[in-house]
């Protein structure tokens, strides 16, 4: 999944020197960043050029915190290759003013061009990015109250309860739908119910990821058991063609 997922991002990254990425967190896409620090330390990526826009950040860490996004990036991706310090975005947990901050981040999306290629995760209750389900989505970069269901997902990573942060600060769906192009990446089992409802299910505000069943161009890498469930209706149905689906 990693090299095909890293492979995909570099002949991005190879055909347009300038792209501007979207890039995600979570434990799915570490093997991808892995990849393509490999692919840059033995010059086959330059990624001098490119710009990169991440989905989302915890409210309440500084930077430095070893379990914030910011930490996790340059730990991961940032610190290993070259791309240039100013080119990096990450929304802010910590600003004074989110309301401002969270408009100078769209700002700078669009400034940019919008997002080339945007890698997502996805959460097993249906999210991307911090895009939780709800009654309502919001287009632009926001603040959320993260649901009982993803605080608990994410107190995998915290010593205490009391640590794990409440809030977050993420790219509304907006940023995400105008992507040119969106790399889903899933693995385990407890992520084949939203895969099915993403790829098959109603498009509904309770499954965030089910907008993207709008987009035109999602390429999904996906391994057996995140698969399972959709491959199941696969049998039974054809799934839009649309799709790219990649199956390890
Ligand atoms: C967090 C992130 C998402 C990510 C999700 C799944 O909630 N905000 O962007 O997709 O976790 O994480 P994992 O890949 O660890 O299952």
């Amino acid at each position: 999944m990693s090299t095909r997922a890293a492979g995909i991002v570099a002949s991005q990254v190879i055909l347009k020197n300038n792209s501007v990425l979207g890039l995600a967190t979570g434990s799915t896409p570490e093997g991808m960043y892995r990849e393509l620090v490999k692919l840059n330390q033995e010059r086959t990526v330059d990624f001098s050029g490119v710009i990169t826009f991440n989905l989302d950040e915890y409210i309440g860490l500084p930077p430095g915190h070893p379990q914030s996004y910011h930490h996790y990036m340059h730990h991961h991706f940032f610190n290993h290759i070259n791309v240039a310090p100013q080119n990096i975005h990450i929304p802010q947990g910590q600003a004074g003013n989110m309301a401002e901050t969270c408009l100078e981040y769209d700002q700078k999306i669009a400034d940019a061009g919008g997002i080339d290629l945007q890698v997502l995760g996805i959460g097993a209750n249906g999210h991307i990015g911090f895009n939780e389900p709800h009654t309502y989505l919001k287009m632009q970069t926001h603040l959320i109250d993260l649901t009982e269901e993803t605080v608990e997902a994410n107190s995998r990573f915290f010593d205490t309860a009391e640590e794990v942060p409440r809030q977050a600060v993420t790219m509304g769906m907006g940023s995400i739908m105008q992507a040119r192009r969106i790399l889903l990446l899933a693995s385990g089992k407890n992520k084949a119910p939203a895969i099915k409802e993403t790829v098959s299910g109603k498009i509904t505000t309770a499954v965030p990821a089910s907008f993207l069943q709008l987009h035109r161009e999602v390429i999904l890498i996906l391994d057996k058991e995140a698969a399972s469930l959709m491959m199941e209706l696969d049998q039974r149905f054809h799934i839009p063609g649309l799709w790219h689906r990649d199956v390890s």
